[in-house]
């Protein structure tokens, strides 16, 4: 037991969860152990136009190190640790062969498509050869972003529909969208998306006045029945906010002890959105966003146990492809500037000033939630009992 323990101590060094913590969770404790997010999902790493033809990049996933190639249109992925002695391959990528890679140190050779030991450059009698293989992942392209699947080599693998909101693949929703790095664990970011009354940070967005928006300082729901999920056996997993009238109150006015500080902006033509939903693995939607004609799809895709790709895109649905364009540069033109970074800079910012009380984990139990994290905690639920596994220290290295 003690070793047991001396053992999990050590692992716990790449960061993963004490399990004397673990075992004081109450709720959601898949969710919590799942630092380093859930296995065997779909993930977005970066957007198609970053890989071009017989281009390479690199991206680490639940910190699995993985290098990708593009090869006659189609991107493969494979495990960026060669298999005799470690080494990154791509520290300096050789191919001598459009659909194969050379390790830059002693030669092994990786097929991109099965990961087979194919051959040793310099040494092609060795009986290692077509005996080993190198991790591969599963890769899918949608809307213009590429998706790996990280898990286990034999779990079969589901539709990628089952792990992006719905809406997102519909044929003429368009999308658009940017990335970046953000300090923080992936579950800081799920939160902070789905919170309802963190809309507080952002009442001095440039958003507001540029789309005339009624954003109210804080949503409180009135009962249980303001969240619903979404658990269908051959879908998507996900928790809705409903933002009825009959539901959710809208806050427009601050107080401290009944004086007025505050006020929100209740006068405004748009008044947005009607619903946020948090799906499995990792995705937010908010519908509609910025503006009625537009919704909002992030994720938060864990890189390790403290950062996250914060994959921002925004979707119109279109008719024709002049209306495509047109959303192009709507897009570059105003809403990246305006929402994308405007608005949700000061989500990163939040992200990252939260993450030191969870680092250690002991946030999990020390944090002192109130009526409105009610759908926190049903997301925490939701993703501790449909999850596909929970990624750990004998996954990665
Ligand atoms: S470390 Fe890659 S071939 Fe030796
Ligand atoms: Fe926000």
């Amino acid at each position: 037991m003690e070793r047991a323990k001396a053992a999990h101590r050590q692992e716990n060094s790449q960061g993963f969860v004490d399990p004397d913590i673990l075992a004081k969770i109450r709720v959601g404790k898949a969710y919590v152990a799942a630092k380093y997010g859930f296995r065997n999902h779909w993930y977005p790493a970066f957007f198609s136009h970053e890989l071009p033809e017989n281009g390479f990049m690199t991206a680490q996933l639940l910190g699995e190190k993985i290098l990708l190639k593009r090869i006659d249109g189609k991107v493969y992925a494979i495990r960026d640790q060669c298999l005799h002695r470690g080494v990154p391959l791509s520290r300096k990528p050789e191919c001598y062969t459009r659909d194969t890679i050379s390790c830059w140190y002693h030669g092994f050779t990786y097929r991109f498509s099965d990961g087979l030991l194919c051959d040793i450059v310099g040494a092609d009698e060795s009986a290692v050869i077509g005996k080993k293989r190198i991790k591969t992942y599963p890769v899918e392209e949608a809307k213009g972003l590429v998706f790996v699947f990280v898990g286990d080599v034999d779990y079969p693998v589901p539709p990628l529909a089952h792990d992006v909101p719905p809406k997102f693949l519909d044929a003429d929703m368009a999308i658009r969208g940017q990335k970046r790095t953000v300090n923080a664990n992936w579950r800081i970011g799920a939160e902070n998306g789905f919170d309802s009354t963190h809309i507080f940070i952002h009442k001095n967005s440039i958003l507001i006045s540029d789309n005339d928006l009624a954003l109210p300082l804080g949503l409180l729901p009135k009962g249980r029945f303001a969240f619903e999920k979404l658990e269908e056996v051959d879908g998507p997993k996900g928790v809705f906010d409903n933002f009825g009238p009959d539901v959710i109150k809208p806050i427009f006015t601050g107080t401290v002890e009944g004086e007025k500080v505050l006020e929100g902006t209740p006068h405004g033509r748009n008044m947005l959105p009607h619903n946020i939903s948090m799906w499995l693995p990792c995705a937010l939607r908010v519908d509609p966003w910025p503006d009625p004609s537009l919704t909002q799809f992030e994720w938060y895709v864990p890189i390790d146990g403290k950062q996250h790709i914060y994959i921002q895109t925004l979707g119109r649905r279109v008719a024709n492809e002049g209306e495509e364009k047109q959303f192009a540069m709507e897009f570059e033109r105003r809403w990246r500037p305006v929402a994308l970074d405007g608005f949700n800079n000061d989500d990163v910012w939040a992200r990252e000033a939260t993450e030191d009380f969870y680092a250690d984990d002991k946030g999990w139990l020390k944090e002192q939630l109130f009526e409105p994290d009610g759908n926190i905690i049903e997301w925490r639920k939701l993703a501790s009992k449909h999850n596909r596994g929970i990624q750990g220290p004998e996954h990665i290295g």
